[in-house]
């Protein structure tokens, strides 16, 4: 298929930071007017594997990696390591292609972890953060010899007792809240001081202190992390001078601290007028600080570690839905609803995000009306998208939701009873399935009918 590459707004595609675009690398349009990604048609995506779908281009995920490794190795003058942060998107097959371009990766919970360990990735490139991992999480960190993100004392506390009953060190980052504002949303800050995350700054001393008489822990580093979707360089500039400065403060304190972990937060284009920096700017802006930092204040250069999520996987997805109802209120609103919503898709409704859609049948029409674009759910607030410019658009048609590959697929839910959507990976015009989509079955599978309730015999469910 020789066809323009598409972007879904008036711009120009930047094929070396992907978190720049809104659509996946692969977008093309045919002279047909219809959308195809990784070589794939959409129109038979939904053919074979139904709507919602949620649709991964492999090419865009590989894309992100390599830019962040090669501005890492071009700007950066020590060792570094890219560590996926797979809250934003977690899946044996996201684990196994994270891997395959030499990442490593962030787990928040035992399930994240086994899933990375699963897909392939070496438990040696994992950290396991939390502000509260339970006992099983700590072993299974342990027993697979994770380097655990240390968040506070009642974790020290336990650590202690884990690793002297197992008779095993630990190696540790240390977790802290730089202290360091910046614009983003309210839930998804967390380098300012009122945070749930972290030591405070003044506890970062007497943590050392405690650590450096403790046999069983190895300080390998330290760790912050100042928020999410930030557009802002200055403030990742910011935290490492305050990172080098702790880094300094453990050495004086004993520790050979080597991993210095700046976190994510890096953001994307969700619409038109987002305008993120490039992965390379980013990388650029850190290691420069961080060199800076090290040189003004004396210490030896850290290998630099950062946790991406969003940036790495947010534009390389799409989510795939079908219109079905239409309700025009003359003088109000009119209303468009699809087959998903907020248990496919719940940012609209937790943080008012913004997204940006197109008809895959029929790209590049004309907007001659404006439309809000509602989920199925039975809540009014399920919207996706409110009052957008859009082509005319009917009952059957196909509706593609851009930028849905983070924070979509990890935070979706059965809420109504909606099955998950499935996912599929595209790559070369073949389409693998990664995440199968949820059946009634499945729906059914955690629910117990008390036997003095049975009205009737369990009927079966197809
Ligand atoms: N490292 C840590 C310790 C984090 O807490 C996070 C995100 C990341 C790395 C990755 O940040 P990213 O590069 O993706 O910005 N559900 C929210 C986002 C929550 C982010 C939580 N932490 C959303 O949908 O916007």
């Amino acid at each position: 298929m020789s066809s323009p590459h598409f972007c879904p707004y008036e711009g120009d595609v930047d094929a070396q930071s992907p978190n720049r675009n809104l659509a996946p690398l692969t977008a093309a349009v045919d002279p047909e007017r219809q959308l195809w990604v990784g070589g794939c048609r959409l129109a038979d995506l939904k053919a074979h594997y139904g709507t919602p779908l949620y649709v991964l281009d492999e090419t865009t995920l590989r894309a992100s990696c390599q830019a962040y490794c090669r501005a890492l190795a071009r700007h950066y003058p020590g060792e570094s390591l890219v560590l996926y942060a797979s809250k934003a998107h977690s899946s044996l097959a996201m684990a196994a292609l994270m891997a395959s371009e030499g990442l490593g990766l962030d787990a928040v919970s035992g399930g994240e972890l086994l899933t990375a360990i699963a897909g392939g990735m070496d438990p040696r490139n994992i950290v396991l953060h939390g502000n509260n991992k339970s006992w099983v999480e700590l072993e299974l960190a342990l027993e697979h010899g994770v380097t655990v993100v240390l968040d506070n004392w009642w974790e020290l506390e336990r650590l202690e007792r884990l690793c002297g009953q197992r008779e095993q060190r630990v190696r540790l980052l240390i977790r802290f809240t730089p202290g360091i504002e910046c614009h983003t949303h309210e839930y998804i800050r967390t380098g300012h001081l009122d945070s749930k995350f972290g030591f405070d700054p003044e506890e970062l001393d007497p943590v050392l202190r405690r650590l450096a008489m403790a046999p069983w822990a190895k300080v390998a580093g330290l760790h912050a992390h100042i928020g999410s979707q930030i557009f802002a360089l200055q403030p990742h500039e910011d935290l490492a001078a305050v990172m080098v400065k702790a880094l300094g403060r453990a050495r004086a304190l004993g520790h050979d601290p080597k991993d210095l972990n700046v976190g994510g937060g890096l953001g994307v284009r969700y619409v038109a007028s987002d305008d993120p920096p490039t992965i390379a700017a980013w990388v650029r802006t850190v290691s420069a600080a961080v060199a800076a930092a090290c040189h003004q204040q004396d210490q030896p250069l850290p290998r630099l570690l950062c946790e991406p999520g969003r940036s790495l996987v947010a534009t390389a997805g799409l989510t795939l839905y079908q219109v079905g109802s239409r309700k025009e209120i003359p003088g109000v609103r009119t209303y468009v609803a699809v087959d998903g919503g907020m248990s496919d898709n719940p940012r609209p409704i937790t943080y008012q995000s913004r997204y940006t859609a197109c008809l895959p049948q029929r790209c590049r029409d004309t907007a001659t009306e404006t439309v809000t674009v509602a989920g199925k759910h039975c809540e009014s607030g399920d919207v996706l998208l409110h009052n957008i410019p859009f082509p005319p658009v009917a009952s059957g048609d196909l509706l593609v939701v851009f930028a849905t590959g983070a924070y979509n697929a990890s935070m979706a839910s059965n809420y109504n009873r909606i099955p998950r959507p499935a996912a599929v990976l595209v790559h070369g015009g073949q389409a693998e399935l990664v995440q199968r989509r949820e059946s009634n079955q499945d729906l059914l599978r955690w629910d117990l009918l008390p036997e003095h309730l049975r009205q009737c015999g369990p009927v079966p469910i197809r």
